[in-house]
């Protein structure tokens, strides 16, 4: 098998060009959604998911290797979904550190949550060297700027041996299943959301949601940046063909 090129920078996605045109707009457009649409993401985040999607993070992480007493870096923790059962499964919320660059995500984190919040972005981790058991990330693989920056720090952050998991909504195969996900993202999402009183900007952010999962590169290509990256025993396992579970080990 010939060997694998290291990538030394791989962004998620080209810049889309009606929100953005180089990496500071995408983070000054991204935190302003995420801020804005902060108080609905856990309502909008339900109807999505029809209710399940709690049930699924900890499931995922399970199955990443989560185990009680580890300590846990969240990253992108938003209103805490992610958060909230890793707390579960490790048994002890001052354990967990929750990362996010949104002060309004963060704060409806903090209000359910008694976690320490971290006002920063993934590409730069205020986090010492080897210093936690687990990394997770959920749903925020297409806001970075560039994978391999991130996934250098989630090793740095890492002690040997520890493991992370990132969770993303990937493109199906196939012209059905992929007509199915965008009537259900563009047309009953936002009626369901309408029934049920969301903010308005909650619709915008379905609407970026779906234009994101369209061009965010391919599974083989979060892969080959994991490794790149210098992780170990790089895997991915997917539910229902669109809910990647990617997960990792740093070398012991
Ligand atoms: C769709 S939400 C996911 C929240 C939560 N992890 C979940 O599973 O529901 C995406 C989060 O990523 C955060 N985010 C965006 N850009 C980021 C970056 N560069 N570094 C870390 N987090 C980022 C946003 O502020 C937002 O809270």
């Amino acid at each position: 098998m010939p060997e694998e090129i290291i990538l030394e920078s791989l962004p998620p996605q080209p810049h889309l060009q009606q929100y953005y045109t180089n990496d500071e707009e995408k983070r000054r457009f991204v935190r302003g959604l995420f801020d804005r649409g902060a108080s609905g993401y856990d309502r909008a985040e339900g109807i999505m998911a029809l209710g399940t999607g709690r049930w699924y993070r900890r499931k995922a992480l399970e199955r990443a290797g989560l185990r009680q007493d580890m300590t846990v870096l969240d990253v992108a923790t938003g209103t805490g979904l992610v958060a909230r059962e890793a707390i579960k499964i490790i048994g002890d919320s001052h354990k967990l550190i929750g990362l996010d660059p949104s002060p309004g995500m963060l704060a409806e984190a903090k209000k359910s949550l008694n976690i320490q919040a971290m006002l920063a972005y993934a590409e730069s981790i205020p986090v010492d060297d080897s210093s936690v058991d687990f990394v997770s990330m959920g749903y925020a693989l297409r806001h970075l700027s560039d994978l391999i920056v991130v996934f250098r720090e989630f090793r740095r952050v890492l002690r040997p041996g520890g493991r992370v998991c990132i969770l993303e909504i990937t493109r199906p195969a196939g012209k059905f299943k992929q007509a199915l996900l965008k009537g259900y993202i563009k047309g009953v999402i936002p009626v369901l959301s309408r029934i049920t009183f969301c903010h308005k900007d909650v619709a915008v952010l379905w609407e970026y949601y779906w234009e994101t999962i369209q061009v965010c590169v391919p599974p083989d290509k979060v892969m080959h940046a994991l490794r790149s990256a210098g992780f170990e025993d790089v895997k991915r396992h997917v539910e229902l063909g669109i809910f990647s579970e990617y997960t990792a080990r740093k070398p012991a």
